[in-house]
């Protein structure tokens, strides 16, 4: 089962594109960024997602959550051109509050896959982890989880199916429907990031041959 793979052959984002990124991180890291201002997919959150409490050995944890930003159309032009014709949600994701270590076991209900594209791992030993519930099947395709709302609090209730430590400057690929947290973040853990519905309309599914 496909939990995550890096995909070489999708051309780096032009440099323009990674420079307005970063200078949105360096808001971050040097204190001027608004962190009450609501981001793009705000949506998400309306809910109360991001005030969701894990449980672990005994101790409950609150989350990070993913705060995604546009960053232009030119950058959902270069998606569309460059990776698949349906990308969507082609932005700037930033990894908040930084006071928190991680990010919970959680599915991504709103995509098939993400492909993320790191800019700043957010520490040196930053782990995503996949997990399968006890019980059930890998990946969670018609599950939203026990609340309802994508994610699954109770550590004890999960094992661990991979683990690996994601790279920055390469696409990667996500199976976004198998459980997954990200443990260890210490900085603000940044990356663009687009959302796919599938895996067949990569630009060489569809070379017409000569
Ligand atoms: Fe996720």
């Amino acid at each position: 089962m496909l939990t995550q793979i890096t995909i070489p052959q999708i051309p780096h984002p032009p440099k323009a594109i990674i420079d307005r990124a970063k200078a949105i991180i360096e808001t971050y890291n040097n204190g001027t960024a608004d962190l009450a201002a609501a981001p793009d997919n705000a949506y998400i959150y309306n809910s109360g997602y991001a005030d969701r409490v894990y449980h672990r050995n005994g101790v409950e944890t609150k989350t990070r959550r993913q705060h995604v930003f546009s960053i232009g159309e030119d950058f959902e032009k270069w998606t569309a051109d460059n990776i698949h014709p349906f990308a969507y949600e082609a932005g700037l994701s930033v990894s908040i509050p930084k006071g928190l270590p991680g990010q919970g076991p959680h599915c991504d209900l709103r995509r098939r896959y993400a492909l993320n594209y790191i800019l700043d791992c957010g520490g040196d030993n930053v782990r995503t982890l996949w997990y399968k519930e006890k019980g059930c099947p890998i990946e969670r395709l018609h599950d939203s989880g026990p609340e309802g709302k994508s994610y699954w609090a109770d550590y004890p209730d999960v094992e661990v199916i991979d683990d690996v430590v994601l790279g920055p400057g390469i696409w990667v690929l996500l199976n976004t429907r198998i459980l997954h947290s990200v443990e260890n973040i210490i900085g603000y853990r940044s990356f663009l990031t687009v959302s796919l519905p599938d895996m067949f309309q990569f630009p060489w599914n569809n070379r017409i041959p000569v």
